[in-house]
């Protein structure tokens, strides 16, 4: 079992460089490609060791994104924050075009305030659920 620690400062580090910030000054540029999670849905249950599919809204992909890949990562939210395991991706190199990515469940802490993150141009978060 590996334990969670806040990577506050380093998931800052990701995510700056994963979103590509557009001036407001430029319109049309803007590309930025996060699609909506809808598994796990909220309260759903993952038992360690199991194998769970991610599955995301791909309905409007933006020009220019196609081929983009996606990071997905777990964490837990805590006193309103996201405690990201940024060093253990549950996946990396994914097609987000794909709409999905199987995950084997890794030996966690049981909490019931996981969530996964999914990463293209910028992150999106999915509702909390449990892992057993
Ligand atoms: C998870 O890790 C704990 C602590 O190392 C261990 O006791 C337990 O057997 C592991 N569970 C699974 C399903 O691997
Ligand atoms: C996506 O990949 C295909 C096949 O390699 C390529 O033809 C296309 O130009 C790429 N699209 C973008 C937006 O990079």
């Amino acid at each position: 079992m590996f334990s969670f620690k806040i990577f506050l400062a380093a998931f800052a580090a990701v995510a700056s460089t994963a979103v590509h910030a557009t001036p407001v000054d430029e319109p049309v540029q803007n590309v930025v490609f996060s699609p909506p999670i809808t598994a796990p849905t909220a309260g759903m249950t993952w038992p360690i060791g199991s194998e769970q599919v991610v599955t995301w809204d791909t309905s409007v992909v933006p020009a220019g994104s196609e081929n983009q890949t996606g990071l997905l990562l777990l964490g837990y939210l805590e006193d309103n924050s996201e405690h990201l395991d940024i060093q253990h991706p549950l996946a990396n190199n994914f097609p987000i075009s794909a709409g999905s990515v199987q995950v084997l469940v890794p030996n966690v802490t049981t909490r019931n305030d996981y969530i996964v993150v999914l990463f293209g141009d910028s992150g999106n978060i999915s509702p909390e659920f449990t892992i057993i």
